[in-house]
């Protein structure tokens, strides 16, 4: 990829919604600029829609080194996830009942949560859903083969984490349809097409509350028949030592059900995409799957960078990157630009499914946030591509992806593709 620098670097806005609707090589190009003369660059913030339940903040540090995002992870103690939030505006208390779960907490709060549903993300526990994860990834193919032609997005690279995480929470498939147009509107906040012409506050309010009534019938279920899944564990934890309030039992599962799928999705619809752009790649990963498949999986996480950023606040004055900042601070670590740093990728604008090492940050730095779904993640977007590069083989995108409008979530909301029909089953 050719990347395209526009901006001088006073002239880079990353609060500038019109930043984010550029394309692509445009905003790496000023992503590369800012990371060669001001890697830790003063933001400045804007509104959030028309809503004043979020007023403008003051503003924040943009770290857009590998580096220093590094850094910060490292190091939860100066540079916090519970201070304000990690979106890049505090979260107004409305929130917190939807939205307050352990992305948005330090620890030993965010330990205790953490633990809770670890168990669930074990090595041991995600092979016992290995058969589930190849039964969905067949059954989507199977939906599609006949017809030659489909949406690549919604028909293929969306159900797989919708349905296993539905799986692993015990959530009915009847619920599918609610969980994915509420989770879309959750992340896709900043999309006009997502939010509808309604206020942007309330929508996602609204969103998080079709959730949290969702997780109540659960609960409410659960307690009386308990079952081997998430949903109960998130329960027994609450009955043994009473630690979890309601309004934790809804943040929790609206984290899970949100941070389980769209990430996973939008990396298998960029890594498809990515592609069919080198098919020489592609060439190479069908002929050695299973050789090519762990640096193959890393590099679409690199290079598609699902989720663009997290915040964090700083707990006391420090120094970062060779920045002063000030007790209070918001620092934002832009996850994207760190895994196009050219002092640590060699050739970073390129997609190369062999790159080793690959010490990429799409699952977050190194530190207690670090993503817990990580290793769930990785197979889903195996086991998806082995069926793609095996069952739809001349698999081709046939028209222009349909980016989502957004600076926190890289995603596709459409991308039409074609390939040879074939049998369901086969
Ligand atoms: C390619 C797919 C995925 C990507 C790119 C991704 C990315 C991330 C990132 C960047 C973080 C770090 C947050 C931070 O720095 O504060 C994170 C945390 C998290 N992820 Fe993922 N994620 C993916 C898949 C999943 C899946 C499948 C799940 C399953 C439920 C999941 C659950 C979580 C949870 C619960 C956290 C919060 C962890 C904590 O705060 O301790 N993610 N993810």
């Amino acid at each position: 990829m050719e990347i395209k620098p526009v901006l001088s670097v006073d002239e880079i806005d990353l609060s500038d919604r019109a930043f984010w609707m550029r394309s692509g090589a445009e905003r790496e190009g000023d992503f590369a600029t800012l990371r060669k003369e001001r890697p830790v660059a003063w933001m400045s913030e804007q509104g959030v829609g028309d809503s004043d339940l979020i007023p403008i903040g003051p503003g924040y540090w943009a770290l857009t080194r590998h580096a220093d995002i590094l850094e910060a992870s490292r190091n939860p103690n100066i540079f916090s996830s519970a201070r304000g939030a990690t979106s890049i505006q505090d979260l107004p208390p409305q929130f917190s009942e939807f939205f307050g779960g352990m992305i948005n907490q330090d620890d030993p709060r965010h330990g205790r949560q953490r633990r809770i549903v670890s168990r669930g993300f074990t090595p041991r526990a995600l092979g016992k859903l290995e058969e589930t994860v190849e039964r969905r990834a067949d059954a989507i193919i199977d939906r599609v083969i006949e017809r030659g032609e489909c949406d690549f997005v919604n028909d293929i690279a969306a159900p797989l984490p919708l349905e296993i995480i539905a799986d692993m929470m015990g959530i009915p498939d009847s619920q599918i349809e609610m969980l994915f147009r509420n989770t879309n509107i959750i992340l896709g906040l900043g999309d006009a097409e997502l939010v509808g012409e309604g206020d942007i506050i309330a929508t996602a309010l609204g969103a998080g509350a079709e959730l949290a009534t969702l997780m109540n019938e659960m609960a409410e279920d659960r307690r009386k028949s308990p079952r081997d899944d998430l949903t109960s564990q998130i329960l027994n934890a609450e009955l043994e030592d009473g630690a979890l309030t309601g309004q934790e039992l809804a943040s929790f599962f609206i984290l899970l059900v949100v941070a389980g799928n769209e990430t996973t999705r939008n990396a298998v619809s960029h890594g498809m995409k990515a592609l069919c752009d080198y098919p020489s790649e592609r060439k190479k990963w069908a002929a050695d799957f299973e050789g090519v498949s762990g640096t193959a999986v890393e590099e679409i996480v690199r290079w598609s960078t699902p989720v663009i950023f997290m915040r964090r606040s700083c707990t006391q004055d420090t120094m970062l990157g060779g920045q002063a900042m000030k007790e209070g601070d918001k620092v934002v670590l832009w996850y994207n630009s760190g895994n196009r740093d050219e002092d640590v990728f060699e050739d970073p604008h390129n997609f190369n499914l062999l790159r080793t090492p690959n010490d990429h940050v799409g699952f977050g730095g190194p530190g207690p946030h670090f993503c817990l779904g990580a290793n769930l993640a990785r197979r889903e977007i195996k086991v998806m591509f082995e069926r793609i590069l095996r069952r739809l083989p001349d698999l081709e995108i046939t028209g222009a992806p349909d980016y989502l409008e957004s600076n926190f979530i890289h995603g596709i909301k459409r991308m039409p593709c074609a390939f040879s029909p074939g049998k369901p089953g086969a």
